[in-house]
């Protein structure tokens, strides 16, 4: 795709549309991770960086990022004991990223840790607080019972969290629940796409409509025919 090219062709997006989604560049390698970042940047303001580029190219990859502008998202979904979690959290703070997982089913206490490590590692680089997310039930599982979800808002909100990272059918009971916790929606497709393994996806009208804060977009554009189209087609949507 020739980025200039691809652009001319579709309305600029608002800043406010960009800050809402978030690329999930799931590639395990940097040089294709830049290239798609660079070509749809028109469209997205922040950049996930998941366990496959993060285990590829580790704090570059989120260097480079950041270098083209982007706001970073790290997915790293950690869930381990709590002291091994804030240590960790604590060198992640420092990288400079925006968002970061912990998986929700580690329990307050590791999510405290994280919460803690992540706010320290960024004070003590002298970066802005970033935002720990509190992964509930994965977009992919569709057999989780329906007391899962209420039981892990809870814990991601006693745990300190800021946010959380729920499906689109999800939304309804976290605002209930938990008001003030920003909410991120992967499992995003565009009406009649293919779903891969999502079992629980929504269109971006969907999850916008119903409060998500952030929508996480993968392979509806990166495996699209077009992907400027497919990206251009889900800023216009929400
Ligand atoms: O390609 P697709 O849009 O399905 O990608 C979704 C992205 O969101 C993947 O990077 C996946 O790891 C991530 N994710 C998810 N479900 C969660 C949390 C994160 O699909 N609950």
């Amino acid at each position: 795709m020739n980025s200039d090219e691809s652009v001319a062709e579709f309305p600029v997006v608002d800043e406010s549309v960009r800050r809402r989604l978030a690329l999930a560049l799931d590639v395990d390698d940097l040089v294709e991770a830049h290239r798609l970042a660079v070509a749809l940047k028109p469209w997205f303001g922040v950049a996930k960086v998941g366990l496959e580029l993060f285990s590829s190219d580790g704090p570059d990859a989120i260097g480079a990022l950041r270098d083209l502008g982007y706001s970073v998202f790290l997915d790293l979904k950690l869930f381990d004991i709590p002291t091994t979690v804030n240590r960790s959290t604590k060198v992640l703070g420092s990288l400079g990223v925006e968002y970061l997982t912990l998986h929700a089913l580690g329990g307050v206490d590791m999510l405290r840790a994280g919460v803690e490590g992540l706010a320290e590692g960024a004070d003590n680089a002298g970066l802005p607080q970033p935002t720990s997310l509190a992964v509930t039930v994965l977009t992919s599982d569709d057999t989780a019972p329906p007391h899962i979800v209420p039981n892990r808002v809870r814990v991601a909100l006693e745990g300190g969290c800021g946010g959380i990272v729920l499906a689109a059918s999800d939304l309804q009971i976290a605002r209930e629940l938990a008001p003030r916790l920003k909410r991120v929606v992967p499992g995003i497709r565009l009406a009649g796409g293919a779903r891969h393994d999502q079992a629980r996806a929504a269109t971006p009208q969907d999850a916008a409509a119903n409060g998500a804060d952030l929508l996480v977009v993968g392979r509806a554009v990166t495996k699209a025919e077009d992907p400027a189209a497919a990206a251009a087609a889900i800023a216009a949507s929400i």
